[in-house]
Parts: C-alpha cells; structure tokens; sequence
C-alpha cells in the first residue's frame, strides 16, 4: 500500500511542478549546479555565501561572481576553458549541469 502512496505522491508532485511556474522548478536546477560546483569546487573554493576558501589563495565563488557574469563563467566551464588556475585539474561541465550551474551563480549574486 505504500508503494501506491508514494506513487500517486510523486504523480501529485509531478503535476505542480510542471504546471505552474518557473520559480518552482528554479530550486532544482540550483542544487544541481551547486551539487556540481561542489564535487570539483569545493575543496579549494567556498561555493556558498559565507565561509573561507578551503584553500586560501582560492577566491570564494560569491567574490568571484561579482567579477565574472555567471553566463561567461559557465560558458567557459561547458569549453573546459579556464584560465587563472595553476595547480587544477582541467573540467569540462557536461551541458546540462551548465543551466544549473548559471542558476546557483546568479542565486549567489542575490544574496
Ligand atoms: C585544486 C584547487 C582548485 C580547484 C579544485 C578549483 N579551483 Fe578555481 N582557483 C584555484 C586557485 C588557487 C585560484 C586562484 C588562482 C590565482 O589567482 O592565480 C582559483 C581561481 C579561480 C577563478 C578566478 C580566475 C580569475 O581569473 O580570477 C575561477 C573563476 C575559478 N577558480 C573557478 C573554479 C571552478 C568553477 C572550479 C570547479 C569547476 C574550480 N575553480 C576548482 C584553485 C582551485
């Protein structure tokens, strides 16, 4: 019985979140780009908006946003161009992390 609970749960989530407005879905793509920022980011660069850089001579991202528009650094990460890094490994974000990636930036420029 709790297999269809969960079922007809997940069918009424379903429903709200694709019909009815964009700011509900936008939380979703925020945690996918933070999840993203925080599996090849996190160990030398703050992502969120408080807190030091793991690694001191690592800018915290919120500083970073601020210098960089979060589209160009997402496109930068989508061609696996980036510059300014001396000892790091090189990403390539796949395409669908980018649109999450640009959302969490931007989150972060609001605060
Ligand atoms: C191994 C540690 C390390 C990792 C992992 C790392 N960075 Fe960095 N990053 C640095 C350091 C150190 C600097 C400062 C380099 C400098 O100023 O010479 C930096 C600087 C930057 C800058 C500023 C470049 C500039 O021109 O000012 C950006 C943007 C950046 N990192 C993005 C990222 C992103 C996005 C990721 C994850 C995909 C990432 N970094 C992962 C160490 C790292």
């Amino acid at each position: 019985m709790t297999g269809t609970n969960a079922l007809s749960t997940l069918a009424a989530l379903f429903a709200v979140t694709t019909c009815c407005s964009a700011a509900l879905a936008e939380p979703t793509l925020d945690d996918k780009g933070r999840h993203a920022l925080e599996t090849r980011c996190a160990r030398c660069h703050a992502i969120g908006p408080e807190g030091k850089s793991p690694r001191s001579d690592a800018p915290p991202f919120r500083d970073i946003v601020k210098r960089y528009p979060p589209e160009d650094l997402a496109e930068s990460l989508a061609e696996g161009i980036m510059s300014g890094h001396p000892d790091m490994p090189e990403f390539v974000l796949a395409p669908e992390e980018i649109d999450g990636v640009v959302a969490y930036l931007r989150s972060l420029l609001a605060q």
